[in-house]
């Protein structure tokens, strides 16, 4: 059997024949291709417009900088999440406040949140963890109207909050990030986007994306030449390759969404019998995409290190994860912020304990049962018919 990666993309004849489309053409940097997977992206979401980008760090960096904010005021993301998250607030010259996590979400909750919000808060970047959405409608009411809300959605296309609406259609929110790298739920190789309903935002991030320049929408131009710089920018442009391949793998979202529930729902129902590990929680009245399996493990109560079943999973050709390391117990953030371990005990806890199994819809059956086989024996469990023996 070959390797089981924790996660990876699922590329069929489809997605390589729509890139080959693009390379035979004229364009092969951002151009209509890109346009329609903007296009597609708010179609999906309900969001008004989109912006492709490079990837998701580049767009958490513009959609903070978008907002054009005081060098020294704040911004407030979950301690539990990849390091961009919170990254995007030091580009801008923020101070990054990590929040700590719930216990069974994973997520930022709003009583953790009120407790970090003061007069220099100017953005919330809640992060949808493993694909389940934050409770949006009270970090919203919380966040009132003079706090900016970027919701991190790198794992979280396809998933619903509680009200049924699609995460991306910023309904709670100013605007709303994905990422597109090959382990997420659809792939453009690399590449990110930002949903939005605000048309201002819209412009500026267009401009952002290529320099800050603005040409198209300039009224009385000297000629056909001319652009003016308005904004401070970068090249973040996504090529019309990736965006083919994006464009390709979001006609199968729903397809992809499918699959990884329908392994999740295997994977609980086995290891519900395991006695040192939690399995995934997912709140009753909202739709996870699952980007990731994050279970927590008694590793004290199995007598095993994580190391140690880690090595023996791979022995087996199963691969894991450990999503993540707090950003606040990370060195960088240590020095420059004064972030000590203990300062956010939840998610302590939480990285001592988790593991991500192997979760991503090209999986075949036979992958699945060789996964819950060997994570069932290395966790210790033997099966009924054999206890007492
Ligand atoms: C929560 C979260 N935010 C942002 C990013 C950054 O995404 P990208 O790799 O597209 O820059 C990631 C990537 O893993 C992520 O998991």
């Amino acid at each position: 059997m070959d390797p089981i990666p924790y996660g990876a993309q699922w590329i069929d004849e489809a997605d390589i024949q729509a890139v080959c489309g693009v390379l035979r053409g004229e364009l092969i940097t951002q151009g209509p291709v890109a346009d329609q997977f903007e296009r597609k992206i708010c179609e999906l979401t309900g969001a008004k417009y989109c912006v492709c980008l490079a990837n998701a760090t580049a767009a958490l960096h513009l959609a903070v900088m978008a907002f054009d904010l005081k060098k020294g005021t704040e911004g407030i993301t979950s301690t539990n999440t990849f390091v961009a998250s919170s990254n995007a607030f030091v580009y801008s010259g923020l101070k990054p406040v990590l929040a700590d996590i719930d216990p069974r979400t994973f997520n930022v909750f709003p009583e953790d949140l009120a407790k970090r919000i003061n007069k220099n808060t100017r953005v919330i970047i809640p992060v949808h963890f493993a694909g389940q959405p934050c409770d949006m409608k009270a970090i919203r009411d919380l966040a009132g109207k003079g706090i900016k809300i970027v919701e991190d959605a790198a794992h979280a296309i396809g998933s619903r909050y509680a009200d049924g609406s699609l995460v991306g259609g910023c309904k709670y929110s100013e605007m709303t990030v994905f990422s597109f790298h090959p382990v997420k739920t659809i792939t453009s190789g690399e590449g990110g986007a930002i949903t939005t309903n605000d048309p201002a935002l819209y412009d500026r991030l267009r401009a952002m994306r290529i320099s800050g320049m603005v040409k198209e929408t300039l009224k009385n131009k000297p000629g056909p030449w001319y652009y003016e710089v308005q904004y401070l920018g970068y090249n973040y442009r996504l090529t019309d390759i990736h965006c083919a391949l994006g464009l390709s793998q979001l006609g199968k979202l729903g397809k992809f969404v499918e699959r990884r529930r329908q392994i999740v729902a295997r994977y609980n129902k086995e290891f519900a019998s395991i006695p040192c590990m939690t399995t995934p929680y997912e709140r009753p009245d909202v739709f996870s995409a699952f980007h990731l399996y994050v279970s927590l493990i008694d590793f004290n109560k199995l007598g095993k290190s994580r190391k140690q079943v880690i090595e023996e999973l791979v022995a087996q050709k199963i691969g894991t994860q450990v999503h993540y390391i707090p950003v606040h117990e990370q060195p960088y953030y240590r020095a420059n912020y004064g972030y000590k371990h203990g300062d956010l005990p939840n998610s302590e806890k939480y990285y001592e304990h988790a593991l991500s199994i192997p979760l991503y819809p090209k999986m075949t059956d036979e992958q699945v049962e060789h996964v819950l086989k060997h994570v069932k024996r290395v966790l210790g469990f033997v099966g009924v018919a054999r206890r007492g023996f």
